[in-house]
């Protein structure tokens, strides 16, 4: 409904309210005078749904001084599209970080040519072209998406790991914790060997060192070092002037793999500095060598070794150590433009009007497996099979307790566009305006075929 609305011109709101007032049936409507620039509501709600967006009509809607900072916002998103002549598909006015395209679509075979012994519970493997194409060099912070058979006779698991090495077109380094419990990662650290073929994404995702001149803070916990240690990499690479803060969290030296490397590339910065957190140091560890200070990486720890607040903040790490530094981040009063974070779980879910539930790993949905093509969310590591019975693969999403986001469910607002790896969709309903290349709209969207989803 929501969708057919839109389509034909009838967005549901018509008048903006300056002046509250009780109004009832039998009362006159009587317009006293018209707005600048003439443009209807309805063309304005057209300008950003409906595919053209007019450089001219747009210009001309930014000149009405009440339109509100949100409509204003997407609007100059697309004007900044047309302007700069940037070619990239999707609606920049309703989603702003359309990721760059990967490399290449889908998986491609790569051959392990190293395997290295990092700390007790984390390897590195150096992946590098099977077949003589060069690769892709990806950007600092970005990761790339395995497919390997951890379990023969299952179907085929799918991890992300970010790449923590300097960004390269000739090979890829990926370092991988052993997790209790955790299957993929056992597999790697025990069966796989060098010589061995591993099916690979592109690099890919929005996470990535963003250039500028101003001080930065590489914040990590655990394995979350891993897309820092690429961006740390990237910086010493070119000897940049930039005040780079390094601030790690660890449980102690037994677990603070490549700390090594990160000495030798704060040697090569000219305003380094770093802070390193070990939360159970052992008689072992040296205060001042090995580590900085017993406890936990917190904002008040940032605050007492004089880290700017105006610098651009780059956090991974476990969920908790994330939410409380992105909260202690925003009541120190950084802007949120300037924190931006990676994690591997899905992101938040955005679920406007339904009361929020506890988190729940996510599972495959219940009742009877389906026949259909197999549907893959990457980051939750679940491979689910279609059924019929479902509108949507955001629905399917659901009913795995996958994260999903969303506003309309009808293929207008673009909230739900998502990465998708390999495979494709159909769409019913079609969306009003198509998503950038390489995503899909969940809730209109059906598989093609095998799918694998960024989510
Ligand atoms: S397009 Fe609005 S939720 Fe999918």
């Amino acid at each position: 409904m929501a969708s057919l609305l839109v389509a034909h011109g009838r967005p549901g709101f018509y008048f903006r309210v300056l002046e509250e007032g009780e109004v009832e049936a039998g009362d006159e409507v009587v317009r006293i005078s018209r707005g600048p620039e003439n443009l209807s509501i309805a063309e304005i709600n057209a300008l950003l749904y409906k595919p053209g967006h007019s450089t001219a009509r747009l210009e001309q809607a930014l000149r009405i001084t009440a339109l509100s900072a949100g409509w204003r916002s997407s609007f100059l998103a697309l004007l900044d599209r047309a302007h700069t002549g940037d070619t990239t598909s999707g609606n920049p006015g309703l989603v702003s970080a359309v990721e760059p395209q990967p490399g290449w679509q889908g998986f491609r075979p790569l051959q392990v040519t190293d395997k290295r012994h990092e700390s007790d519970d984390v390897t590195s493997l150096i992946l590098e072209s099977s077949d003589g194409r060069p690769l892709v060099r990806g950007r600092p912070g970005q990761f790339i998406v395995l497919r390997l058979r951890a379990t023969p006779a299952a179907p085929p698991d799918l991890r992300s790991y970010s790449l923590s090495d300097v960004p390269s077109g000739d090979r890829y380094r990926i370092s991988v914790k052993r997790n209790r419990g955790g299957v993929v990662g056992s597999h790697i650290h025990d069966n796989v060997q060098i010589g061995d073929i591993i099916e690979a994404s592109a690099p890919r995702g929005s996470f990535v060192l963003e250039p500028g001149g101003g001080p930065i803070v590489l914040l990590s916990g655990g394995i979350g070092v891993t897309p820092m240690l690429a961006m740390l990499h990237a910086l010493a690479a070119e000897s940049s002037p930039r005040e780079v803060w390094w601030i790690h969290g660890a449980r102690n030296g037994s677990e603070h793999p490549f700390a090594g490397e990160v000495g030798a590339c704060l040697g090569a910065l000219p305003r380094a500095h770093r802070h390193i957190c070990f939360s159970s140091p052992t008689s072992a560890d040296r205060p001042g060598v090995d580590f900085d200070a017993s406890g936990h990486a917190s904002v008040d720890s940032l605050k007492g070794i004089g880290t700017p607040r105006a610098a651009a903040f780059y956090l991974c790490g476990p969920p908790a150590f994330m939410t409380e530094l992105r909260t202690g981040l925003a009541a120190w009063g950084v802007d949120a433009k300037r924190i931006r974070s990676e994690s591997f779980g899905g992101g938040p879910a955005v679920t406007p009007g339904i009361v929020a539930t506890p988190y729940r790993q996510p599972h495959p949905p219940a009742g009877a497996t389906g026949t259909g093509p197999m549907v893959s969310f990457a980051r939750s590591g679940l491979n689910v099979r279609w059924k019929s019975t479902y509108q949507s693969v955001l629905e399917l999403a659901e009913a795995c307790d996958v994260p999903v986001r969303w506003s309309c469910r009808t293929g207008v607002c673009h909230s739900c566009q998502t990465p998708v790896i390999s495979g494709g969709v159909d769409y019913r309903p079609d969306p009003i305006e198509p998503p950038a290349d390489g995503t899909i709209l969940l809730c209109c969207s059906q598989p093609e075929g095998d799918v694998v989803i960024d989510l």
